[in-house]
């Protein structure tokens, strides 16, 4: 059986000084993976973070999304930031002034299967030209002295070997880690994962390899990396709702139910005080929906759903926290939802 103590080791770039302080990545989501998200997730031993994606397009350096995208977190390290792209000379450009800005690391966005990424040919479609690709992480790696590092897919579809010869060409060029979604792009976010492609890469690649795709708890990350034999972990939507899940990778029993309200409140007064209580609200909705579901509580979606100000959720979430927590006891007691 695959011992999932090895996650808590240190991971080391092969260049330069810069570690990764364990094997179990949060994995960069736009709209979720927000500073008050990565916070927590670090807090409860998230060993590396990146940015949501930033573009490297000048007009929107500075907009008030990407200003906000960038913020870096104390404490943290490395500082990572994502960018995505599909210029040489801008994306090295759009680098240098990141680590200008007190970035450490930077990761290269190939991986993103959306339209508005894609139109661009920059994201996954970037599987479709591994040379462009290639002149990318060249041209990054040649302009900053930070590690670089790539997330992509396995391919465009199931069957081609776009995402292995992407790796390798990063790698050929100065990359310093693979994180590997172990879905094609036709794929999207369904279908089911092939981490057995991500073990033939695995073969090939000196460089470090974190496995991505439907981890969401110890037995899938032991099948993970059972079949890709990558050096870690990078969790996405395991990490929804339960943000101390890199904790229980590494052997820690959760938090009791009224800890994980505990921690829910203060998420959502970071949101609030992060984003403004208008945005703040809108944004903290759907994470109280993922921490409801995680307790399986569905049922208290929609009422929470009603509630349209700051101020308006906390009291909400304060006055439902002993129902929660006695409901979670009754199904816990069960051996369902919260356990
Ligand atoms: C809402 C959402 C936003 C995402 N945003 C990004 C992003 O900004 N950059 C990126 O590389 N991947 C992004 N992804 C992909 C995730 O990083 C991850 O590869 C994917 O969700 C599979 O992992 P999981 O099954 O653990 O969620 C996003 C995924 C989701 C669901």
């Amino acid at each position: 059986m695959i011992d999932l103590t090895t996650l808590s080791a240190p991971l080391a770039l092969p260049c330069g000084d810069v570690s990764l302080r364990n094997r179990i990545a949060l994995a960069p989501m736009a709209g979720w993976t927000d500073v008050p998200f990565r916070r927590l997730a670090w807090r409860y031993g998230a060993g590396h973070l990146v940015s949501e994606m930033l573009s490297s397009k000048p007009e929107l350096w500075d907009t008030g999304k990407s200003s906000q995208r960038r913020v870096l977190i104390q404490g943290v390290r490395p500082q990572a930031v994502q960018i995505a792209g599909s210029d040489p000379k801008i994306m090295a450009e759009s680098a240098k002034r990141l680590v200008g800005q007190g970035v450490e690391l930077l990761d290269i966005n190939f991986g993103c299967p959306a339209k508005k990424v894609c139109s661009k040919a920059a994201g996954s479609a970037l599987l479709a030209d591994i040379t462009l690709l290639q002149r990318i992480v060249e041209a990054v790696v040649a302009a900053v002295s930070v590690p670089v590092t790539v997330k992509t897919r396995t391919g465009l579809t199931p069957s081609d070997r776009a995402g292995l010869e992407a790796a390798l060409a990063a790698q050929a060029v100065g990359a310093q880690m693979v994180v590997m979604h172990a879905r094609s792009r036709a794929c999207r976010f369904v279908g089911p994962v092939d981490y057995g492609r991500l073990g033939e890469l695995r073969a090939k690649l000196d460089i470090p390899l974190l496995v991505n795709g439907d981890i969401d708890g110890v037995d899938a990350a032991r099948r993970a990396l059972g079949s890709s034999r990558a050096d870690g972990v990078m969790i996405g939507g395991g990490a929804m709702g339960q943000p101390w899940i890199f904790s229980t990778l590494m052997g820690q029993a959760p938090p009791e139910l009224g800890e994980r309200l505990t921690i829910m409140a203060e998420h959502l007064e970071s949101m609030h005080e992060f984003y403004g209580h208008e945005t703040g609200t809108r944004i903290a909705r759907k994470h109280i929906q993922a921490y409801l579901k995680r307790l399986g509580m569905q049922s208290l979606c929609r009422a929470s759903m009603q509630e349209d100000t700051a101020e308006g959720q906390v009291r909400w979430l304060r006055a439902h926290r002993n129902l929660i927590v006695d409901q979670g006891r009754r199904q816990q007691a069960l051996g369902s939802a919260a356990a």
